[in-house]
């Protein structure tokens, strides 16, 4: 092993269900506006999943897509890693069922749950893992089913969600974005700001639990939203001194997609960052939690000139609290 290498995003891919639901359509369902959605969160338009089309279903598609965009083979994927906190089941990992679908006979499977900062968790950890030489192909699928979790009475929440899966291949050998430095944080004394409280072991599944809507997404709008400003600008500037990265440097950044207004207020604290450099799909997607930053980098590769050498900022948050940046080049 070359202990002087340094892991790369060798293919990505995504998918987004071809459903889409406008904000007239919430105008049906809830007592809200477009012209409240469009000025409060940007959001336009998102992709909810069809019937029978789960969590796994999209991870599957957007994990082809990485895998053929990497042009490796689904038997030369030794770890499969994926980020996801709406599983088609709480147990057997989501992993497992994606592991089985393509074809992965080899590959070991774990899900981890870092909310909607999971991409960049799982980047991290497939990094280490690689350069470590523990493992040599990684499979990195962020695939989420919000609307499975998302209760379509509460106006403060069901506006903001979509579902969506992306997914990217971690090697050391391959032509990509190799990934200079991750920053990760979290704040356990948040954790009730976002969160679900029915389904596990301090509120199993009940017709109480049903009653009280506790199987769907709870939320402090809010708070969450200064957190958020706050913490994905300070790990992205943490991120950037340890990479010995200059904000001039950075060609684009690809922030979590939940709210304008908070890609925007971050922007804004970058001195040098011109707002056309931040890549931005939440109008059409809404949040699609972990999977957002992966579908937002996989449509920046393909519809945008990325030159040698260009530097890319990614930052995440979500539930936990949680959050993470990362610096890529481009080779
Ligand atoms: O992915 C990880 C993390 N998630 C986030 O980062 C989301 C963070 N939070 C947010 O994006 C924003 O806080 C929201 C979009 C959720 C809410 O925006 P806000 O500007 O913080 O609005 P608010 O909660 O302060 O509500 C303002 C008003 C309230 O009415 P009153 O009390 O002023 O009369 C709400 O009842 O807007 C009302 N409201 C709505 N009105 C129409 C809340 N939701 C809606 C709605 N349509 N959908």
């Amino acid at each position: 092993m070359d202990m002087g290498k340094k892991a790369k995003i060798i293919g990505t891919g995504s998918y987004l269900p071809e459903n889409v639901m406008t904000n007239s359509d919430l105008e049906k369902l809830v007592d809200t506006s477009n012209e409240w959605i469009v000025s409060r969160t940007g959001i336009e338009e998102r992709r909810i999943a069809k019937e029978g089309e789960y969590t796994s279903t999209m991870g599957v598609f957007a994990s082809q897509a990485a895998l053929a965009d990497a042009g490796v083979l689904p038997s030369q994927i030794d770890f499969i890693l994926v980020a996801t906190l709406t599983p088609d089941y709480n147990f057997p990992s989501t992993a497992c069922l994606i592991q089985h679908a393509i074809g992965a006979k080899q590959a070991a499977a774990v899900d981890i749950q870092a909310a909607c900062t999971g991409y960049l968790y799982a980047l991290s950890i497939a990094k280490a893992w690689v350069e470590s030489g523990m493992y040599k192909n990684i499979l990195v699928v962020a695939p989420d089913k919000l609307s499975s979790i998302t209760n379509y009475k509460d106006r403060s929440t069901c506006v903001l969600f979509g579902d969506g899966a992306s997914a990217c291949i971690v090697s050391l050998e391959g032509k990509g974005l190799v990934i200079e430095t991750v920053t990760l944080g979290a704040d356990g004394e948040q954790a009730l700001l976002l969160m679900m409280p029915g389904g596990g072991c301090r509120h199993p599944a009940s017709a109480e639990s049903v009653a009280m809507s506790q199987h769907t997404i709870h939320m402090a709008g809010n708070e969450v939203f200064k957190h958020a400003v706050r913490r994905m600008e300070s790990a992205s500037k943490e991120c950037l001194a340890s990479a010995g990265v200059d904000e001039k440097e950075i060609a684009w950044v690809v922030p979590h997609q939940a709210n304008i207004r908070i890609i925007e207020a971050i922007a804004k604290r970058f001195e040098h960052l011109s707002p056309e450099r931040v890549f931005k799909t939440v109008h059409k997607y809404g949040n699609t939690s972990a999977s957002s930053v992966g579908i937002a980098l996989d449509e920046l590769l393909k519809t945008q000139k990325i030159h040698s050498n260009d530097k890319i900022l990614l930052m995440a948050f979500g539930a936990g609290l949680t959050w993470g940046a990362a610096v890529l080049r481009y080779e």
